[in-house]
């Protein structure tokens, strides 16, 4: 079936996807966007979330067909390599990222949170992000992270 939608803010459309695939593998293997990760592809790790109508989603929980005339975002959408998010910056700034592949899934929901709560405490934060697992960091670093980032967002 063809698919089309938003996806960070342009127009796209996708042929041949099958009913079973998800919006992760149409983002990454039909329209060219691997900044959402798959790590786990069951929902478990948060690399793949993305903004769904403004919602944040885990894409490989939800079939591409279901994305039908709606509006994505994903980490690429956010910022551009000239002008980053700041919480891409903070990422970068605060050593928030090492092998990377749960960072993409971090931001959107960092960046879900500050638009919700822009001063979280940390018990906030670390509800916010509880669905987003990282191997490398021990944690620690991505607080920072988020701190920095509601700092200069506020
Ligand atoms: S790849 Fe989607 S939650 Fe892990
Ligand atoms: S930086 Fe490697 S999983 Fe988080």
């Amino acid at each position: 079936m063809r698919i089309e939608l938003t996806v960070n803010g342009e127009r796209r459309e996708a042929d041949d996807v099958w009913e079973g695939e998800s919006l992760l593998y149409a983002l990454r293997e039909r329209l060219g966007l691997p900044g959402s990760k798959n790590a786990c592809e069951q929902g478990e790790c948060g690399s793949c979330t993305v903004y769904l109508d403004g919602t944040p989603v885990c894409a490989c929980l939800v079939a591409a067909g279901q994305a039908q005339g709606r509006e994505v975002t994903t980490v690429e959408g956010l910022g551009s390599a000239e002008s980053l998010d700041p919480v891409q910056q903070a990422f970068l700034e605060r050593g928030a990222v090492q092998c990377g592949f749960c960072t993409p899934g971090l931001i959107v929901s960092t960046h879900d949170l500050l638009q919700r709560n822009p001063n979280p405490s940390d018990p906030e934060i670390r509800e916010a992000l509880a669905g987003n697992l990282c191997r490398c960091t021990g944690y620690e670093k991505i607080m920072d992270a988020v701190r920095t980032a509601a700092e200069a967002t506020r």
